[in-house]
């Protein structure tokens, strides 16, 4: 399939990017079919190494085997203390757009130049604790930018909403700097918690838990969160 980085999406639009965290395990073909069908944008994929994060979860061959089900393009998270040589396993397996860790051990200019030139856009994310201001050298060789609003390892935490300065502060540089990059918040986020999200800036809302497990079915879970188009229109205006 032909790749879709993600830098082809619409900066300006409120994007659902349903996380596989939170997905039936035992089905996750037919689960990616759902919330495709469901009206989801893009595809979350969580990556874990057992040691940046303490969890452990999917490696290129799942997502090899998952490419072909779905359109959507996949957003391949790596929570990896060492995610460049894992770079290009996971571009081959049909990832779109590949973020890694500013806090990661590998040098991060390298491991950017790498996910580009396979073809794939290229993000950065920050732990909760990190300060935005770590990125402010690699605006200009970025595609998204990751803002964690629970700390990295696991599904159904609590949103931060102490992060949502960050992103604040994110949004003014990327317009300050004329920059497109998609500007996506993680953890936490769901009908309620989306639209202070928007308010301060975040387009792309990644959703496990609020997606996967909504009583009200994946549809309504994805609309209730395609909703918050509207603060995000007021805080691009
Ligand atoms: C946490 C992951 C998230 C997580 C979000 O380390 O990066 O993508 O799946 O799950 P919810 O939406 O349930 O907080
Ligand atoms: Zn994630």
């Amino acid at each position: 399939m032909e790749r879709q980085p993600l830098t082809s999406l619409d900066h300006r639009r409120l994007l659902v990017a349903p996380s596989l965290l939170a997905a039936d395990f035992a089905r996750l073909g037919e689960e990616i079919r759902r919330v495709e069908a469901a009206g989801a944008d893009i595809l979350h994929v969580d990556v874990m190494d057992g040691h940046f994060v303490p969890n452990l979860t999917i490696g290129p061959p799942v997502v090899e085997k998952l490419r072909p089900v779905s359109r959507l393009p996949f957003d391949v998270h790596l929570m990896l203390t060492n995610p460049r040589a894992f770079v290009a396993p996971f571009a081959a397996a049909g990832a779109d757009g590949i973020t890694v860790h500013v806090e990661c051990a590998d040098d991060v200019g390298a491991t950017l130049e790498e996910i580009r030139a396979a073809g794939c856009s290229a993000g950065l994310c920050l732990r909760p604790g990190t300060r935005p201001e770590a990125l402010l050298p690699w605006l200009g060789r970025i595609d998204l930018i990751l803002v964690m609003t629970v700390e990295p390892g696991f599904g159904g935490q609590s949103f931060m909403a102490e992060m949502m300065s960050k992103v604040f502060w994110l949004r003014r540089a990327i317009t300050a700097g004329g920059h497109r990059i998609h500007l996506e918040v993680d953890g936490g986020i769901d009908a309620r918690t989306v639209g202070v999200a928007a308010k301060a800036g975040a387009n792309l809302m990644v959703a496990g838990t609020a997606v996967f497990r909504h009583p009200g079915g994946a549809e309504a879970a994805i609309a209730g969160l395609h909703a918050a188009q509207r603060e995000l229109d007021e805080a691009l205006r």
